[in-house]
């Protein structure tokens, strides 16, 4: 029986230092995953979380989660590949609470075959969940940002965005896209108070292995599985965990990492470290 990580439930996650006190943050795919243990930490950390996401059906819902810990949040329901959606990352935080702060665009997608088996409707899918969300998102927001003189964007792209991965080209195309994309967009608008930084993780274990949607539980991933990605992580030999991404993504958009921007951090267990 495979060990389980539930991440509404991991020790990992200490309660906050108010690191992010008088924050507003809005996190796409905040429902399951990385974006779930961001969205919980980000709330504990005194944050207040605009969880947006495609699907609904996990339950406790994040914000009903961030709540009962005494955090405030709202969900949304955003679809990503949406234009209009997309706008509604900035309104919908300002709505609820008058201001935005960070923008975390999370959510993603890939599609497992080779370039030429792809339809041009499954290549456009990968490109608009993960590297025209990232333009779309930022466009909204970027404005009330230049206004405030401040703000933060983060992106969660991919070892796979630095190393290829076979039978992947969507996936590793819009992964080091968007890396790239950050470094550019940090050049633009570092000058106006606007940090832009990525987040690369490895193999993590989130419900994302267990296909799209993703089943309504936590479990599943096989112990066989679990051995092969976690082997990938070459210097720690395990899979990470959804809330080894959410911390590196607090330092990014915390103050302690006001000269940090344009950067890709890895946490990957050391799966790029070596040839
Ligand atoms: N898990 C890993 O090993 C790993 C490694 C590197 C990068 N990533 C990246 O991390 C991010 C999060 O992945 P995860 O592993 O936590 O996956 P996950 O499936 O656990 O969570 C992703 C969430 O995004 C939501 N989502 C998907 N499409 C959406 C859309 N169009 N609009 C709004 N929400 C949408 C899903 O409903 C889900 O709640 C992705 O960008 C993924 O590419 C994951």
């Amino acid at each position: 029986m495979a060990e389980e990580i539930l991440s509404d439930e991991h020790p990992m996650l200490r309660q906050g230092l108010g690191r992010l006190l008088g924050k507003v943050a809005v996190i796409t795919g905040a429902n399951s995953g990385i974006g779930r243990a961001t969205a919980r930490l980000f709330g504990r950390e005194g944050a207040k979380v605009v969880c947006c996401d495609i699907q609904e059906t996990i339950t406790p819902r994040i914000d009903e989660v961030i709540k009962q810990e005494g955090g405030q949040a709202v969900f949304t329901k955003i679809d990503v590949t949406q234009q209009e959606d997309c706008d509604r990352l900035l309104t919908d935080p300002l709505e609820a609470f008058g201001d935005l702060d960070i923008l975390y665009n999370n959510a993603g997608a890939g599609i497992r075959k080779k370039l030429h088996e792809h339809t041009d409707e499954e290549w456009n899918f990968v490109l608009n969940t993960n590297l025209n969300a990232m333009f779309r998102g930022a466009r909204a927001v970027l404005p009330h940002f230049i206004k405030k003189g401040s703000g933060n964007i983060i992106t969660t792209a991919s070892t796979f965005g630095l190393l290829a991965s076979a039978e992947y080209p969507g996936y590793c195309a819009t992964k080091a896209a968007i890396i790239n994309l950050t470094r550019e967009m940090a050049l633009d608008y570092g000058p106006l108070g606007i940090r832009v930084n990525c987040v690369c993780p490895g193999a993590i274990e989130t419900p994302r292995f267990r296909g799209f949607p993703p089943k309504p539980t936590l479990s599943g991933i096989t112990a066989e599985q679990r051995k092969t990605m976690g082997a990938s992580n070459k210097a720690l030999l395990r899979m990470g965990r959804p809330e080894e991404i959410a911390y590196g993504v607090l330092f990014l958009v915390s103050d302690e990492a006001s000269f940090v921007t344009g950067h890709a951090l890895v946490v990957d267990g050391g799966q790029t470290i070596d040839a």
